[in-house]
């Protein structure tokens, strides 16, 4: 009896199948479509992002880069992202130390852990600068998470040093994004 009616619903599913491939086609034709659709978008937020960190990169792949997770794509901004976190831990020693050269080693550390843990600041400039609505992920992981953000804010920062050639210039493009918060929270 149970086979039977497996048989049954097979036949009717193949029937379904067969009959309907304008359904099937139509969808195919969209999905182009949408997909052009989701890059032109990504495109846009690339360049919303340059003008927000006043840094217009010369190959715009390296920031397509930093802002694909690994979830998402074999090409991805993990390797990046660690290059990043050494350029915010320089920036912030060396702003650290030029503002008090007697600065402890302790309170030295402390202020770049701050600074590029994912619990610290870098989670909170990455959302501030809205990389949570940029950075491609798969579809089952979450873009908003801290570890995400976070790695998606250093990549973006391996990705100047890499564009510009110099860490230094992504240091500072960083040190201007550290002081813009700073203002914000005076004013
Ligand atoms: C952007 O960078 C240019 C050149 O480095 C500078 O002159 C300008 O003031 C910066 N603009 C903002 C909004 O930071
Ligand atoms: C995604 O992560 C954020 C931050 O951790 C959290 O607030 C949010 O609830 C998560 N969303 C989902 C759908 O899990």
């Amino acid at each position: 009896m149970g086979f039977r009616v497996s048989i049954l619903l097979l036949f009717l599913l193949v029937t379904f199948l067969s009959s309907s491939p304008q359904a099937f086609s139509e969808e195919e034709s969209s999905l182009p479509e949408l997909s052009l659709r989701l890059s032109s978008s990504f495109s846009k937020s690339l360049s919303n992002l340059q003008k927000e960190i006043n840094y217009t990169f010369k190959g715009v792949g390296l920031l397509r880069r930093a802002m694909t997770h690994s979830s998402y794509s074999e090409e991805n901004n993990k390797a990046l992202s660690v290059l990043g976190e050494s350029v915010i831990e320089t920036s912030v020693a060396l702003q650290s130390l030029r503002r008090d050269v007697d600065i402890s080693a302790k309170d030295l550390n402390l202020a770049i852990t701050e600074a590029s843990k994912v619990e610290g600041s870098c989670n909170a400039e990455g959302i501030r600068l809205g990389l949570q609505n940029i950075v491609r992920v798969a579809s089952n992981t979450n873009a908003t998470s801290p570890s995400v953000v976070c790695g998606a804010f250093r990549a973006l920062f391996g990705a100047i040093a890499i564009d510009a050639g110099s860490s230094d210039e992504a240091g500072e493009v960083y040190g201007k994004i550290r002081a813009g918060v700073g203002r914000a929270v005076t004013v």
